[in-house]
């Protein structure tokens, strides 16, 4: 590493999928860089922060496709919208690519090549589910069935959520098609795969001294046993690039993902004039982070170097681990409201504050991260506004009314801050570290100093008898509030901007805080955070439980929506993990002419059954006033038939029909719920008749 100034940093974020929302676990990741790369500029080290959308796979070309758009229509319009929504939390990208670019595709072509060339990838026939309805390979998130281990039902392709067993997905019994519930047939295909194994060494070493302590010691039971040979190939249709000389045959979305990080600064470095290899050649003094959640170690801890590796690129200096963000204490759930988008929390609350909260709580380990609402507006509200923000309102407004002007310092004011700027290096210190919980808490000692020295002299009551030593005791304060004003810089951009707009000055380096600002003349003190309002918080998770909930459908699988919710995934002990990227949730928006196009109607349950050998299903025989309908519906887990019938719901009565095994199913029931066990129909006080049209 070289002295500070003259350091040369490359610092990445993982890419977030291009068929969900930026959601305020993203956040997490994102802010431990933005504050990083912030941090580093202020320094004077070249520090770049680059990211990008992840935008290939199975999961995206079928949100695509449900959504009536080509993929690329769509990542090009997530793609707009992560990037306003990663600014409305003014998380300052350098630049922010897409893996589905001419520069990626290349580089992807290049690597592969040369991993091939070295005899780094095999090609072998490799038995797989098919879909004959769908002409295609299913991923392993797409296929559900019965557990071969414990026979539990409705489990995904890869591994059962009852009995955590994993298994190859052509073992799951009575497989069905994610996508249109048909049953897949096994069908044999060549596919390439890249022999991690030869890099068990190269591997070993790197692990040393490049990943914390906690993630090495994971990384070593999986470098101790087996490392499977990965599957880099898919076969078509697949959205993603086409393997250069192997027709048909496409990239797996994780090859081509992390070259997105290399392709992402190669465009970013042309358009600035920079020397792109002297970040990702071998043996070079700059240095290149990857910050990622802890769930996606196996590929930027073994997949990627090894691959850096067979192409001759240089390794990462470190890969920063984080853990999840918990929200109350447990994980973010659509259904509770706190799957809380980033967009949703911007309208509700200052942005800021979650920097705030998050700095406050972040180290560099990979625990979990627990967002508290309660802990999160009484930290915010005592710290950054009680005892941050109060020593500027109190004594800028009060200098104001004497002149506005700062006069010079007496030796204990002095005192006061030369210590504030000797703890220079203890915040910076915790900052490289990424242990912002540790330079919040240095921040905030320093804060009580000035707040204690503030209410010890009582310059409101002393301004009557001394109005110099009153101005003194001001002075001292905005001090050492500036000089924790280019402390807190980093983690509250926007905030300091107006500090410095105060103090009259231009934008904040470290070295700054080196400075003492005596007769010199302040702005006009503006305003410059409010409380949080605790009804505020109800609000967006009003709003989040309301966005989430907006019509889950139910129609005959009895899923939420026909693409499977991304789960957490568990690298496999062997670390050849296998998961396609499935959706967040529903991504894109829709137009209101595409509302307007759906017919919904009040309609009466007539009768409700049980359907012989199905799960999950009820039949229903919906009264619409004119006419009746049969509708397979998924919510047997809700209710007991007997109890629906004579109850009013909401229909799509304008739905294509479809046969289904037990039957033809015209149309779908709509329920406005969290689905499982709490399925929200209308009762009948409503007023509402069957066949009235919603509007
Ligand atoms: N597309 C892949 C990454 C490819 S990198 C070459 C992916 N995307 S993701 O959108 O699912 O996640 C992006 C990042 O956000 C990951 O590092 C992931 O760990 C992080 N997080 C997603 N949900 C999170 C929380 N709830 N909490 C903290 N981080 C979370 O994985
Ligand atoms: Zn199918």
């Amino acid at each position: 590493m070289l002295e500070n100034g003259h350091r040369k940093i490359l610092i990445t974020a993982a890419l977030p999928y291009a068929n969900g929302d930026i959601h305020i676990g993203h956040m997490v990741e994102h802010l431990i860089v933005d504050f990083q790369n912030r941090f580093q500029k202020m320094r004077g080290n070249e520090s770049m922060l680059i990211c990008a959308d992840d935008t290939h796979g199975t999961a995206i070309m079928i949100a695509a496709k449900k959504l009536g758009v080509s993929p690329e229509q769509m990542i090009a319009k997530v793609r707009d919208e992560h990037i306003h929504d990663f600014k409305l939390f003014e998380i300052e990208h350098d630049y922010y690519g897409s893996t589905h670019s001419q520069t990626n595709r290349e580089l992807a072509g290049q690597i592969f090549e040369r991993m091939n060339k070295k005899g780094h990838v095999v090609s072998k026939p490799m038995s797989q589910l098919f879909c004959e309805h769908d002409k295609m390979f299913l991923p392993d998130r797409f296929v559900k069935g019965t557990c071969p281990k414990c026979a539990s039902p409705d489990q995904y392709g890869d591994n059962c959520d009852v009995c955590s067993s994993t298994y190859s997905t052509i073992d799951l019994k009575d497989p069905k098609c994610a996508i249109c519930s048909n049953k897949p047939i096994v069908r044999e295909t060549e596919h390439l795969f890249f022999k991690l194994d030869q890099f068990r060494d190269v591997l070993k070493h790197w692990v040393k001294n490049h990943v914390s302590s906690e993630v090495g010691n994971k990384l070593s039971e999986w470098l101790e046993a087996d490392l499977q040979d990965w599957c880099v190939s898919r076969d078509e249709p697949y959205f993603g690039f086409e393997i250069p000389n192997y027709p048909g045959k496409y990239f797996y979305v994780w090859v081509d993902a992390p070259v997105g990080y290399m392709s992402s600064s190669l465009e970013y470095c042309k358009s600035k004039g920079i020397d792109w290899n002297s970040y990702w050649s071998e043996g070079q003094k700059t240095e290149l982070y990857h910050c990622i959640g802890k769930d996606i170690i196996s590929f930027h801890c073994l997949f990627w170097p090894a691959m850096l590796k067979a192409a001759d690129y240089r390794l990462p200096t470190s890969i920063w681990t984080h853990g999840m963000l918990t929200v109350n204490g447990t994980k973010m759930s659509k259904s509770k409201g706190t799957f809380v988008n980033a967009k949703t929390f911007a309208t509700h609350l200052n942005p800021l504050y979650f920097r705030y909260y998050l700095a406050s709580k972040l180290s560099d380990g990979v625990s979990d991260i627990d967002w508290n609402f309660d802990d999160f507006t009484g930290r915010v509200n005592a710290e950054l506004i009680g005892k941050i923000t109060n020593i500027a309102s109190r004594s800028a407004q009060m200098l104001e009314k004497l002149g506005g002007s700062l006069v010079s310092l007496d030796a204990e004011g002095k005192q006061l801050v030369t210590s504030a700027q000797d703890r220079s290096v203890e915040v910076a210190d915790a900052y490289e570290k990424r242990q912002y919980q540790k330079a919040i808490q240095v921040i905030r000692e320093i804060a009580d100093t000035a707040n204690k020295y503030f209410d010890e002299y009582q310059p409101w009551v002393l301004v009557k008898t001394d109005e110099h030593k009153t101005k003194i005791i001001l002075t001292t304060a905005l001090n050492i509030f500036r000089i924790l004003s280019v402390y807190l810089k980093p983690i509250l951009p926007s905030y300091v901007r107006q500090v410095e707009d105060l103090f009259r000055e231009s934008s904040y380096k470290w070295s700054d805080a080196a400075r003492i600002l005596e007769n010199h003349p302040l702005a006009k003190f503006d305003h410059l955070i409010k409380r949080v309002e605790p009804a505020k918080v109800a609000e967006m998770v009003a709003a989040s439980k309301a966005l989430n909930d907006s019509f889950t459908t139910t129609e005959s699988s009895g899923q939420q929506s026909s693409v499977p919710q991304q789960k957490s995934s568990k690298p496999s002990s062997s670390g050849a993990q296998n998961k396609d990227g499935a959706a967040n949730q529903a991504g894109s928006t829709i137009e209101i002419s595409d509302f307007a196009k759906i017919d919904l109607r009040v309609a009466r349950i007539a009768k409700a059954e049980h359907v012989e050998g199905a799960e999950k299903l009820l039949r229903l025989t919906l009264d619409l006033g004119t006419e009746t309908r049969q509708v397979f519906s998924g919510i047997k887990a809700a209710y007991r038939p007997e109890d629906l019938e004579g109850r009013l719901t909401v229909m799509i009565a304008n739905l294509q029909p479809r046969k289904m095994k037990f039957g033809m199913s015209e149309g779908m029931v709509l329920a406005a719920g969290p689905g499982g066990k709490d399925i929200f129909l209308l009762t009948p006080d409503t007023g509402a008749k069957p066949g009235d049209k919603i509007q």
